[in-house]
C-alpha cells in the first residue's frame, strides 16, 4: 500500500482533501503521496507564524539551538533512510543523497553555533560630537518577520534545510514549500522539528500547488521571500513584490576554466576528472554544475580526450545502485528538453564528441565542441548533464569568456598561479571563485548566491540569518562614559 505523507501546519500533522502522487522518476513507480494542504489549511498556518512573530523573537537562544542541534542529531541517526527517500522521489544516485544528507546535518549543525553566537549586539559611543555627549548605541538585529521559503527540487533536502535552519536561527517563523516533484524530504524535516519544543505556528512544511504560490507570494503578513529556483519564476516573483525583501538564488551556466599553467599530465588528469564529475553530479541538475569548459589554446587539444574519457567512464544508471555516477533527470520533459538543446547545437554546427542520447528521463553526459555562440546552449543554464568546450588563448581570454554570460554564480579556475587566482578574483563576474577545482564545490557555511542573472542576496547559515534580521539601534542616554 502507498504511504501517505502527511503535512505540517503550524508545527501538527495534517492532511486536506487532496494528495499529490510522488513518482520515482528512474522507473515511474509511485513512491508515495504527500496530502496537499486546502486554501483554509495555508491560511490556518500563515495566520499562525504571523502571531507567533513576536514570540518566537524572544525566545532565548539556547532554546533555538537546542532545537537545531537536535534536528542535526536526528538527520545522522536517519542518515541512510531520508537518503533511499532522497534518492527514490528525485532519482539523485544514492552515494549523492547520502553527501547531500551530510550536508544537511552541517547546515543544522551551523546554525545552531550562529544561533548561540549571533546578535550580541554592538555598542557605538555617540560622544564623538558634543551633541552625543554621555550617549551610547546599542544596535542588535531583529527578524523582518515570516519568511516564506520556496524550496526546488534539485536538493529536495538540503535547500530545504538552507531556508528553515537560519528562520529557526534568528527566531523568524517559516512557512516551507517544498517542491511539488521532490515533496517528501522537506515533510521527513517537519517529523523531526516536530520532536522539539518550538513554539506552534513558528513553522509548517506545506506542499502547496504552484499554481496557489501568487497569492501566498503577495501576502502581506510574510514580508520575506527566499526562492531557489529557475530566473524565470524568481524575477517574475520579485517583480510581483517589489516592496518585499527577496533573496533569489537561481540559475548558472558554470565555467571551468583550465589556464596554461596547468599543464601536467596529473594537472589535466584531476581537471578532466573533476569537470566531468561536476558536470554530471544529479544528473546535471544543481546550478553550479559544470556547463561550460574554457581551456587556454596550450592544453586544449591534451585537455579535451581526458575530458571525454572522463565522461564516459561516469556509470549512468539505478540512481538505487551505490556504483551509478549518473541518474534520471526529474522527468521525461526535462530530458526531452536537454535532448532539443543539443540537437539544435549540433545542427547549428556543434560537434558532438560524446553522448547526445536519451533514455526515457535519462540523458547520456554529453560533451560538445565549437559550440555556436547564439545557441541556445550556449546562452542558458542547461541543467542537464552537458558539457561545451571553447578554445581560448589566455588568461585575459579566459577571464573575458566566463563573463560573456548573462548569469555570474559560480566559477572554477585550474591554475597553481596565486597571482592568477587574485586576477581571477577580482575579474569574475560571480558569486564565488574556486580556485584549482571546478565551479561545483559549496561549503554550507559559506556565502553562496549570484550576481547578474543568478540572483539577489545570499544563502549559506549566517548570510541568511543576516539577510532575514535588519539593524534595529537603541541610544541611551545621560550616561557616563
Ligand atoms: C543549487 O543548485 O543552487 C545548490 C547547489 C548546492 O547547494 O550545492
Amino acid at each position: 500500500m502507498t504511504s501517505l505523507h502527511a503535512f505540517w501546519l503550524a508545527g501538527r500533522q495534517a492532511t486536506g482533501e487532496t494528495t499529490l502522487d510522488v513518482t520515482s522518476p528512474w522507473d515511474g513507480r509511485l513512491v508515495a503521496q504527500a496530502a496537499v494542504p486546502t486554501d483554509a489549511q495555508v491560511e490556518e498556518a500563515v495566520a499562525a507564524a504571523h502571531a507567533v512573530t513576536e514570540e518566537f523573537a524572544a525566545t532565548p537562544a539556547h532554546v533555538r539551538a537546542a532545537a537545531l542541534d537536535h534536528v542535526s542529531k536526528r538527520l545522522v541517526e536517519r542518515t541512510e533512510e531520508i537518503a533511499q527517500l532522497i534518492s527514490a522521489e528525485n532519482g539523485k544516485p544514492i552515494k549523492w543523497a547520502r553527501g547531500e544528507v551530510g550536508r544537511a546535518v552541517s547546515v543544522f549543525r551551523f546554525a545552531a553555533e550562529e544561533a548561540r553566537r549571533f546578535n550580541g549586539g554592538e555598542a557605538q559611543r555617540l560622544d564623538t560630537d558634543q551633541g552625543g555627549q554621555g550617549r551610547l548605541a546599542l544596535t542588535r538585529r531583529f527578524p523582518k518577520g515570516v519568511v516564506l521559503g520556496i524550496a526546488p527540487f534539485n536538493f529536495p533536502l538540503n535547500l530545504c534545510a538552507h531556508k528553515v535552519a537560519p528562520a529557526i536561527a534568528v527566531g523568524a517563523p517559516i512557512i516551507l514549500k517544498p517542491a511539488p516533484a521532490t515533496p517528501l524530504s522537506g515533510l521527513v524535516l517537519g517529523e523531526l522539528l516536530a520532536e522539539t519544543d518550538l513554539p506552534a505556528g513558528s513553522w509548517s512544511v506545506l506542499p502547496v500547488a504552484n499554481d496557489k504560490m501568487p497569492a501566498l507570494v503577495q501576502d502581506e503578513r510574510l514580508p520575506v521571500i527566499s526562492f531557489t529556483g529557475s530566473d524565470k519564476v524568481g524575477y517574475q516573483i520579485m517583480d510581483s513584490v517589489p516592496r518585499k525583501h527577496c533573496t533569489l538564488e537561481l540559475g548558472g551556466n558554470g565555467a571551468a576554466v583550465v589556464l596554461g599553467d596547468f599543464s601536467s599530465e596529473a594537472d589535466l588528469d584531476w581537471a578532466a576528472t573533476r569537470i566531468a564529475t561536476f558536470s554530471n553530479y544529479q544528473g546535471g541538475q544543481s546550478c553550479i554544475s559544470v556547463q561550460r569548459v574554457i581551456a587556454d589554446a596550450s592544453v586544449y587539444d591534451r585537455l579535451v580526450p581526458k575530458v571525454v574519457a572522463a565522461v564516459e567512464s561516469q556509470v549512468t544508471g539505478d540512481p538505487s545502485d551505490p556504483r551509478t555516477d549518473v541518474g534520471p533527470l526529474v522527468n521525461e520533459d526535462a530530458a526531452k528538453r536537454v535532448e532539443s538543446w543539443v540537437d539544435e547545437a549540433v545542427q547549428a554546427g556543434a560537434r558532438l564528441l560524446t553522448g547526445g542520447k536519451r533514455d526515457g528521463a535519462t540523458y547520456a553526459p554529453t560533451v560538445l565542441a565549437d559550440v555556436p555562440a547564439d545557441t541556445t546552449i550556449a546562452c542558458e543554464e542547461v541543467f542537464g548533464p552537458v558539457l561545451t568546450v571553447t578554445k581560448v588563448d589566455g588568461e585575459q581570454a579566459a577571464f573575458d569568456a566566463v563573463n560573456d554570460s548573462k548569469y555570474g554564480l559560480q566559477a572554477g579556475v585550474f591554475t597553481h598561479d596565486l597571482q592568477t587566482a587574485f586576477r581571477a578574483h577580482r575579474a569574475l563576474e560571480v558569486g564565488g571563485v574556486v580556485i584549482g577545482d571546478a565551479p561545483s564545490y559549496r561549503a554550507d557555511q559559506m556565502p553562496y548566491g549570484g550576481v547578474k542573472q543568478s540572483g539577489v542576496g545570499r544563502e549559506g547559515v549566517r548570510y541568511a540569518m543576516e539577510d532575514y534580521t535588519y539593524e534595529r539601534v537603541m541610544v541611551l542616554t545621560g550616561l557616563e562614559l
